[in-house]
């Protein structure tokens, strides 16, 4: 059994060739792929894009999917290990995921960060226990450490606008936001990036550093792929010749001196595009804040490829869930 909660679930190869799969499908649809398949989908957090694109990645591949939101009409579960559950939540992991692996052929689940302890939070514990627990596939729709998915359909994106991946400067920056957002998706993008063979520069304020866990780990793959990372806290340095400006909000570090939240200098405008290579597009996961975390003038702006890039959750996604439980090709 093979679950996909993080981008080292499938290394650089195993990127590669969902990124290759998912390209060659949007051009010519699989058909019914997923005939008679069911993917259970459990949220403890919202979403747009990830329910709506994994719900029709099934529905159109001939399968389909039940949609659990924990607490809202479902029991609220408990994950930690050996406490008296005198509290409001009702039942353990321990029961619910082995249950629900019963009724369905892979589990997907969202569970945002807590925020305020980066190594706490970098264990990634619902997600662990999902892939304890659980004897179908597991598959993060984002976690406390990673959104997997979106890394992989932002890579698509570049892959797609420049043909390639390797040997291309990309750059992601901090962003400024009304409060502390989790770091799953800068995390996603950078591993992404780094297993393709990008150039990845990071570019953040003082004191919202990454995890050395996850710098190191993108630092093994960019030494596999022939790529590289590296960190400044100067955007316009970072910017100048980019093929990629990947602007994401996140908190700061919450074992080092703290950071500003909000910082409108930091903030992504016609400026900063003028800095990318002339071919250079603008990348976000969405949801954004406008005029807070990204200006107008990018997002109305003709290189911002954002409504692409959701599209291609959508294809990533088809791709790998042919992979975990697909029934043809
Ligand atoms: N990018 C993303 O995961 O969007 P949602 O939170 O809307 O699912």
């Amino acid at each position: 059994m093979q679950h996909f909660t993080s981008i080292q679930d499938l290394g650089p190869e195993g990127v590669a060739r969902i990124l290759n799969l998912a390209e060659a499908w949007k051009r010519s649809s699989p058909g019914k792929h997923l005939a008679d398949k069911l993917l259970g989908m459990v949220f403890f957090n919202p979403s747009l894009r990830t329910r709506a694109s994994f719900e029709a990645v099934m529905a159109r591949g001939g399968g389909s999917a039940v949609v659990l939101e924990v607490g809202n009409g479902v029991w609220k579960l408990e994950d930690r290990d050996g406490v008296v559950m005198d509290g409001d939540r009702a039942e353990h992991v321990k029961e619910a995921v082995p249950v629900l692996s019963r009724y369905v052929d892979a589990l997907a689940v969202r569970t945002f960060a807590e925020g305020k302890d980066d190594a706490a939070d970098h264990l990634d514990p619902v997600m662990s226990a999902f892939r304890t627990y659980a004897t179908v596939p597991v598959i993060s729709m984002e976690s406390a450490r990673e959104h997997p998915c979106q890394g992989l359909a932002d890579l698509l994106t570049v892959q797609e606008t420049f043909q390639k991946t390797k040997g291309l400067p990309v750059t992601l920056t901090w962003a400024p936001h009304v409060k502390p957002l989790p770091k799953a998706v800068p995390n996603s993008f950078l591993l992404t990036a780094a297993a393709a063979g990008c150039h990845v520069r990071v570019a953040h304020p003082k004191g919202f550093e990454l995890r050395p866990e996850v710098r190191a780990e993108a630092e093994a793959f960019a030494a596999a792929t022939g790529g590289s990372v590296e960190y400044t806290n100067d955007q316009n340095a970072a910017l100048e010749g980019s093929a990629v400006l990947y602007a994401k909000a996140w908190g700061p570090a919450t074992d080092g001196p703290g950071g500003e939240v909000r910082q409108e200098s930091w903030m992504p405008g016609a400026a900063q595009m003028d800095l990318l290579d002339k071919d250079g597009i603008f990348l976000h996961c969405l949801p954004t804040r406008r005029n807070l975390e990204v200006a107008d003038a990018i997002l109305d702006g003709p290189r911002s490829r954002v409504v692409d890039e959701a599209e291609n959750r959508f294809h990533v996604q088809r791709a790998l869930l042919h992979q975990l439980i697909g029934t043809k090709g």
